[in-house]
């Protein structure tokens, strides 16, 4: 492995083993094998629980990451994945262009701190798939005004464990102030919405 390889995830990990936590607690409750995670930066933690996932990224240092295979795959079987299991695809590529996936086609997509996401990817989701999103950048509440998807649970967090509820998901949601949420406002502040519960993510369901 690259130093720079081990030095990246060392950063990326900081919190270590916190989204390995957060990504089996959603494995454990979501149907998924192919997964995508646009804005993923060089978060590979979706690796160490699901065996074929795709992330993009503009940023040159995730290009160079993920170059190297070899140092990728070590990071892997340190975390426990058996040795050529799992796929692990780097697309270089700005999510909001056309990507080399084809639409309806991913059990899982990922939404973290990267933008709007889901307004661009959406279609890359199978009908019954499911985003994870956070509402950091807005983009939890521009999936709550997608007609394509309708919220199936939340992700919780509480000491550093992750669980996923799936009950009382009416009292999800609800703004704090009286504002019209609309795309344009997000789009506008680029900012998430203040409600009056904040789990650490959602899970939202694709339907037809
Ligand atoms: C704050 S980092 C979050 C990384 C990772 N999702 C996480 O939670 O640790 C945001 C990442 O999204 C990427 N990004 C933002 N907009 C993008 C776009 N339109 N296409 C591809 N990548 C994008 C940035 O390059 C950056 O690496």
């Amino acid at each position: 492995m690259l130093e720079r390889t081990r030095r990246l995830w060392q950063i990326q990990d900081r919190l270590v083993g916190d989204r390995r936590g957060l990504f089996g607690a959603v494995a454990d409750a979501v149907d998924a094998r192919t997964v995508l995670y646009p804005g993923s930066y060089v978060d590979i933690a979706p690796s160490f629980v699901w065996p074929s996932v795709t992330y993009v990224d503009v940023d040159r240092r995730a290009n160079q990451f993920f170059a190297d295979a070899a140092g990728v795959e070590e990071l892997l079987v340190e975390n426990g994945v058996v040795p050529g299991s799992h796929t692990v695809r780097f697309l270089h590529a700005d999510y909001t262009d056309d990507l080399d996936v084809a639409d309806g086609s991913v059990d899982l997509l990922v939404s973290l701190y990267a933008g709007f996401v889901s307004e661009h990817c959406t279609r890359y989701l199978r009908p019954g798939g499911v985003l994870l999103v956070n509402s950091s950048h807005g983009d939890a509440a521009m999936a709550s005004l997608d007609p394509r998807l309708r919220l199936g649970g939340v992700v919780a967090s509480r000491s550093g464990a992750y669980s996923v509820r799936t009950d009382t998901l009416d009292s999800y949601l609800v703004p704090k102030r009286d504002v019209d949420i609309t795309p344009e406002l997000l789009h506008e502040t680029g900012r998430g919405v203040a409600y009056t519960r904040s789990p650490f993510a959602y899970l939202f369901e694709r339907g037809s």
